[in-house]
């Protein structure tokens, strides 16, 4: 990402990041197949689980992962430490076995969740679907 591209990326989920319970919640509600990997929230209501210790703590994981990816984004300096924090979410992911589809399913997901909830202007937009292009150009083939 170009400085500019990286800095619209990084305010934008500066908005929302704070919201880790409701963007997981949202990924869940759009895709069940998706909670239904997690042991401990399979085949479970949605809403008896949400306000759990263990839901706000899977959401932090993953909130805090891509935030650490979004931090690092717009400094080509960082392309290495990038590729190797996302290469390894992925080897963890096919070892769970979670698909390249359960992936393009968690993107649609946050983009509709961002989309709803940041101010998403053209050039918003379009820096966010740079982003998650390049880091899904790591992560795919390793699913
Ligand atoms: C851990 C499933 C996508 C970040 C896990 C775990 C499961 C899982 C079952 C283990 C949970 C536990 O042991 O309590 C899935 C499924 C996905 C998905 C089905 C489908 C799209 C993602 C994405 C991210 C992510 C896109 C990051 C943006 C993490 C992190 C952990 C984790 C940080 C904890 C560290 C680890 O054990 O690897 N995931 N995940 N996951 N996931 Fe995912």
């Amino acid at each position: 990402l170009t400085a500019d591209e990286a800095s619209l990326v990084q305010s934008s989920w500066k908005a929302v990041s704070h919201n880790e319970v409701e963007i997981l919640a949202a990924v869940f509600a759009a895709y069940p197949d998706i909670q239904n990997k997690f042991p401990q929230f399979a085949g479970k209501d949605l809403a008896s689980i949400k306000d759990t210790g263990a839901f706000a703590t899977h959401a932090t994981r993953i909130v805090s992962f891509l935030s650490e990816v979004i931090a690092l984004s717009g400094n080509e300096s960082n392309a290495s430490a990038v590729n190797s924090l996302v290469s390894k979410l992925g080897d963890d992911h096919k070892a769970r076995g979670v698909s390249a589809a359960q992936f393009g399913e968690f993107r649609t997901a946050l983009v509709a969740y961002l989309s709803n909830h940041v101010s998403w202007g053209d050039n918003v937009a379009a820096a966010w679907n740079k982003a998650l292009d390049n880091t899904y150009a790591i992560v795919v083939p390793r699913l």
